[in-house]
């Protein structure tokens, strides 16, 4: 229960690595706010939860619109009393040849992956400031190595990275911790079109030292680490769980 008495807002958690962290939090002890833009599915995740005994309310949010994000905090404050820990999980893909690249594209996948971030970490940290907190952010291998298709994916998530660092300096003061995880390829809804192609699939596997994509639960380890007590001197940094991808 290393998250007892904790409170938690997990963005993106109706499905796929955001409800495995969700699930995992609540596991650990934590109130947990299941926060996504499909409403019905962020239901049944909270449902999941209060089912296996644990603590859950569902929100409705965009995580990109500054009043939506707002209204999150405000319903976990009404609800739990209070913020430790926010998990800026939600995001898209989508990908466009560089040169055909629509600018209203370009926008909304900065808006949903990287302001997100800036959005609900500010509405956040400002609950955080008395008694600490941990703001934890999904990025991705992405924001180390470029990908051929995906220029504002990863731009957004090399921001993110760069975000969290600036976070972690500004915020240190009021004992609030600002990190990142760097997922490598997961077993999710948001890979089914990479996966769905043998070639791009056996590229993808080549380049893993384990040699095989991952469950989301595989996150919960470094989330449960980066949200409590165990990772109390580590700020400004990413986590990398990517089957040692990395390495080449
Ligand atoms: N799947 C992978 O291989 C992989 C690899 C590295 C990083 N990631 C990152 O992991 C995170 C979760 O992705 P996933 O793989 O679980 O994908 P997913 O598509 O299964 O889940 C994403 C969730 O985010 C929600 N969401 C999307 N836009 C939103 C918005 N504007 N407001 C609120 N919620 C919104 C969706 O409704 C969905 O529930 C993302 O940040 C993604 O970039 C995924």
């Amino acid at each position: 229960m290393r998250l007892k008495d904790k409170v938690a807002i997990v963005t993106g958690a109706a499905q796929g690595n955001g409800k495995a962290i969700a699930v995992a939090y609540a596991r650990e002890g934590a109130s947990v706010v299941i926060a996504d833009l499909k409403a019905e599915k962020a239901e049944q995740t909270a449902a999941e939860i209060v089912a296996s005994g644990g603590r859950a309310i569902a929100v409705s949010v965009d995580v990109s619109k500054r009043d939506q994000v707002e209204q999150m905090v405000s319903r976990t404050m009404a609800e739990y009393g209070q913020i430790d820990v926010l998990m800026n999980n939600a995001g898209i893909v989508q990908s466009h040849r560089f040169l055909e690249y629509p600018e209203d594209e370009f926008d909304r996948i900065l808006d949903i992956n990287l302001k997100s971030v800036f959005l609900c970490s500010q509405a956040a940290a400002r609950h955080m400031t008395e008694r600490g907190g941990s703001i934890i952010s999904i990025t991705s291998l992405q924001a180390e190595r470029g990908l051929p298709r995906l220029a504002g994916y990863c731009a957004a998530k090399a921001g993110i990275a760069q975000l969290t660092k600036v976070m972690a300096i500004d915020l240190g003061r009021y004992k609030i911790r600002v990190n990142c995880i760097g997922p490598g390829s997961m077993i999710t809804e948001m890979s089914v079109p990479f996966r769905s192609s043998e070639k791009i699939s056996s590229q993808i596997l080549q380049r893993i030292p384990l040699g095989r994509m991952a469950q989301p639960e595989e996150l919960a380890g470094a989330a449960i680490y980066l949200a409590c007590e165990e990772s109390s001197f580590v700020t400004g940094t990413t986590i990398f769980v990517d089957g040692g991808y990395l390495c080449w």
